[in-house]
């Protein structure tokens, strides 16, 4: 048996991007001991990947908002597949979040008023996102460590957990590995809490950084949780398209928010071609109406460019493919326009959008002031995940819970911009507060030396294959392989041949992963993190693949080239991914949960 340290916490919290921060200092709070694992460092975190502001109805630039109207946005934009309970939890509870958020120290771009400024982003029928110029995610992350640094949390940083572990049917810790020297850690706690974040990197184009391998949902999965919803992955419509090293970088949906319009090689406003009839009412259907609203005149309609990232994805996909596309095989955004009615255009750009400023002209030698940025669709978020309980977020293995990015429920078939941030504060919270309340309730947990044995093997794996000299390939060809496969074949379209052959290929990158072979010791290794990683990524495109064939519709960010339409018997129901008892992948599918009486009504009212 390979040696390991134990530590044992009452509330054990793995990820600590905004969700685990907000997760653990809940936990603390109500007098628990907390752990935090992260495989990276303390600050850095996808999170920071949402740029342009954190979604809640403060009304501070328009009254007419209100926790209803944010209710009836992300339930229209998630295609009504959304659990109605999360997304009425979130709208209400998502202004004290932020003003908590404040409290703690957070400094947003303010009203001339001095209250917290509020910008537009697409399917939010008001200005809605309380921001920090184009950093927003960051100065969340800042504000949330920050506070969570006093509160008694011990951190792990940069270390890895390969397994969840368990007593009979309920969580009672995890088996990690640190990434520096690479020795073993055993966790046990009385409740779990995953916030890991997603998956982009289980795809070739991607905002995502490097930790984003979908680890949180695998092993939600092997532990035998449910996971649902995992065919709607969010393809972002703006990510940098050039140079080609920059490929996938985000390009906030900021810019559309402060003005910013797509054009395609020949000029035009290609957005407003394809006005969807749930937005039709609400969107200015000429370009002059469009370009009104953008500079400020808040009672007009909005421009076409603010409708849902997946119908904005799919429009540049249309123009690209239709041979009207940028150079590089993007459409064009551009800001720049706006120096024709801001006389200090150059200076307001900078302010509100200080980070695009300066990853155009360092990157790509672009000056947004100036001139137009090439944009195109890049891997952003996954509104699949770990199925909770809308209330604790308990999922389906007792004593497991999730929030964040790796929960699902909230978004349903298409999150709107800026429900990631919100999402992370209002059921980080829920998610300590109800894990330490499970702590507090329910007894120790025994581990199973076992099942931390086998875990050991597992790990050790890919470094003993190439000692037995029975390893050949390197990790890296696995996973670029996959990579190029999802890109492809499980991507923005999808089709019943794609997305089978998809399947049929995956098999065959199984096979090869359990073979990789790893040189070098277990200290800084990275080939043996990718190796690891791997089984991580497999299950993710496995997941995505079957759920995408089984649902015969197109909703949301799922669009079936053979399955144009939507259709309302697939309306009712989610898709379920959950490990057999033989430990195959099997399919299912569930009722959405029935939006009660009161709340129809305000999905009527708000239209
Ligand atoms: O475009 C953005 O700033 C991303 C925001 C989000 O994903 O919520």
């Amino acid at each position: 048996m390979a040696s390991y340290e134990r530590r044992s916490f009452d509330v054990l919290v793995i990820g600590a991007g905004g969700a685990g921060l907000r997760a653990c200092i809940e936990a603390a709070a109500a007098g628990v001991t907390v752990g935090l694992i992260t495989k990276t460092l303390l600050g850095k975190a996808h999170t920071v990947m949402a740029e342009g502001g954190i979604a809640a109805a403060l009304a501070n630039v328009d009254e007419r908002d209100s926790w209803k109207v944010h209710f009836a946005d992300t339930m229209r934009g998630g295609q009504y597949l959304n659990n109605w309970r999360m997304a009425e939890l979130h709208a209400q509870q998502s202004p004290d979040r932020v003003r908590e958020l404040e409290a703690w120290g957070a400094l947003m771009d303010r009203t001339d008023r001095g209250k917290i400024l509020q910008r537009n982003f697409g399917g939010h029928a008001y200005p809605r996102l309380a921001h920090v110029g184009d950093r927003t995610g960051l100065e969340l992350i800042r504000t949330l460590q920050d506070h969570g640094v006093h509160q008694g949390i011990e951190v792990f940083n940069e270390y890895t957990v390969t397994r969840l572990l368990k007593d009979g049917g309920r969580v009672s810790g995890c088996f990690a590995y640190d990434r520096n020297k690479g020795s073993f850690i055993v966790f046990e706690a009385k409740a779990l809490i995953l916030a890991t974040g997603g998956v982009g990197r289980a795809y070739r184009i991607t905002s995502n950084s490097w930790e984003c391998t979908g680890d949180g949902h695998s092993l939600a999965y092997e532990a035998g949780a449910d996971l649902i919803d995992m065919e709607f992955i969010q393809f972002h419509p703006t990510g940098m398209v050039w140079p080609p090293s920059a490929e996938g970088i985000l390009v906030t949906e900021g810019v559309r928010g402060e003005g910013g319009v797509l054009r395609n090689s020949e000029g035009r406003r290609f957005m407003f071609d394809d006005i969807p009839p749930l937005y039709r009412d609400q969107t200015a259907d000429t370009e002059e109406e469009g370009w009104r609203y953008v500079i400020g005149d808040r009672d007009a309609r909005r421009p076409p460019e603010l409708l849902t990232r997946d119908h904005v994805a799919r429009c540049i996909l249309r123009e690209v493919r239709e041979g009207r596309g940028s150079p590089h095989g993007g459409a064009f955004l551009d800001i720049s326009w706006i120096r024709e009615k801001i006389p200090s255009s150059e200076e307001h750009i900078r302010r509100k959008l200080p980070s695009m400023y300066h990853q155009f002209m360092q990157l790509a030698n672009v000056d947004i002031t100036k001139e137009p940025m090439e944009v195109g669709p890049t891997t952003h978020y996954v509104m699949g995940g770990v199925r909770v309980d809308a209330d604790t977020q308990m999922s389906t293995v007792e004593g497991l819970f999730a929030a964040g990015e790796v929960a699902a429920g909230l978004h349903g078939a298409n999150r709107l911009g800026g429900n990631s941030l919100s999402d992370l504060l209002v059921f980080g919270k829920l998610a300590g507060e109800h894990a330490a309340d499970f702590a507090k309730r329910r007894g120790t947990v025994s581990l199973d030396e076992g099942e931390i044995d086998l875990a050991a093997r597992e790990a050790l794996a890919p470094l003993d294959r190439r000692g037995e000299g029975v390893g050949g390939e390197g990790p890296y060809q696995v996973q670029f392989a996959l990579q190029d496969l999802l890109q492809e074949k499980v991507g923005i379209v999808r089709d019943a041949e794609r997305v089978t052959a998809a399947l049929h290929e995956i098999q065959g990158l199984k096979a090869r992963a359990s073979g990789v072979a790893v040189n070098g010791s277990r200290e800084y290794n990275p080939g043996w993190h990718t190796a690891l990683d791997l089984k991580h990524m497999l299950v993710i495109g496995e997941a995505a693949a079957r759920a995408a064939l089984t649902r015969t519709e197109s909703r949301g960010a799922h669009t079936r080239d053979d399955h144009p339409g939507k259709d309302p018997e697939w309306g009712k129901k989610n898709v379920v991914v959950r490990r057999s008892s033989t430990g195959e992948m099997e399919v299912d599918t569930i009722p959405c949960p029935v939006i009660p009486e009161h709340l129809q009504q305000i999905i009527r009212e708000q239209g």
